[in-house]
């Protein structure tokens, strides 16, 4: 399982970059079956694919209620994903699974993991975290995400209001995920909570294309990347 980062490939690790190189397989996940693998290409900017097994397989986006039963699509998918990283290190072969940012935050590295655990127990993983979406949106902006005595909070923003009303209520600081297609909502929520001055969105943090929202009331009707993330800090900081 290996972080690639959010996107600037420079952002990749040493050691992401040393475990690709030396992995003759690599299996990259995909959110759209027609699409292709962010983390696949993030990695792809840094390490060189020549001679190397590349399998991009589909993880359809559906959301996931940690012990509720996940749909039976998405699981299936991880098992097939499993049985497929079980057949190479059977026949002796090393694989990567790139993942985009950290596997341990939000990323289907862990699901796959638990698929591959649950199928054979003797398994050796090695997992190279990366740097999250959140580290470079907060270095890009020079904001930080928690500070002195603050209380960071991270979240999906497919929360429902009442509950992320509680959440932006409640911390010091929020990082929301996964907001591209929840800005209306959410800045509905900021003004009414008085926190709209707030919030930054960073859009595609990192790429050439990247956008910051300053306002982020201008970001309400646009079409948004899914690479975007919203952090919001209700102290500034003062000496
Ligand atoms: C499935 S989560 C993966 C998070 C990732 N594992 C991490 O460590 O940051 C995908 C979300 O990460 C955030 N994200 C990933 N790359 C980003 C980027 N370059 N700029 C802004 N947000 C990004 C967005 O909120 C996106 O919806």
């Amino acid at each position: 399982m290996v972080g690639v980062g959010p996107g600037d490939p420079e952002l990749m690790t040493y050691k992401a970059i040393k475990v690709l190189e030396a992995s003759p397989v690599w299996i990259a996940p995909k959110a759209k079956k027609n699409g292709s693998s962010s983390a696949l290409h993030i990695a792809a900017g840094m390490v060189s694919m020549d001679g190397k097994e590349i399998l991009e397989l589909h993880f359809p986006m559906k959301k996931v209620r940690l012990n509720h039963n996940a749909d039976p699509e998405l699981v299936s998918s991880w098992k097939d994903a499993a049985q497929k990283v079980i057949n190479h290190l059977e026949s002796g072969i090393d694989v990567a699974f790139p993942t985009l940012g950290d596997p341990a935050l939000y990323s289907t590295a862990f699901y796959l993991l638990a698929a591959l655990r649950e199928q054979c127990t003797s398994l050796k993983v090695t997992i190279v975290p990366g740097i999250t979406a959140m580290a470079a949106c907060s270095a890009k902006i020079g904001n930080p995400l928690g500070l002195g005595d603050d209380v960071v909070t991270i979240v999906p923003a497919a929360f429902d209001d009442e509950r992320l009303r509680d959440i932006l209520a409640t911390f010091d600081a929020v990082v929301l995920m996964k907001v591209y297609k929840k800005m209306a909502r959410v800045v509905e929520l900021l003004d009414e909570m008085n926190l709209t001055d707030k919030a930054v969105l960073i859009e595609r943090c990192g790429l050439p294309d990247q956008k910051i929202y300053t306002d982020v009331r201008a970001a309400v009707d646009k079409e948004l990347h899914y690479f975007s993330t919203l952090l919001i800090r209700k102290k500034e900081v003062v000496l």
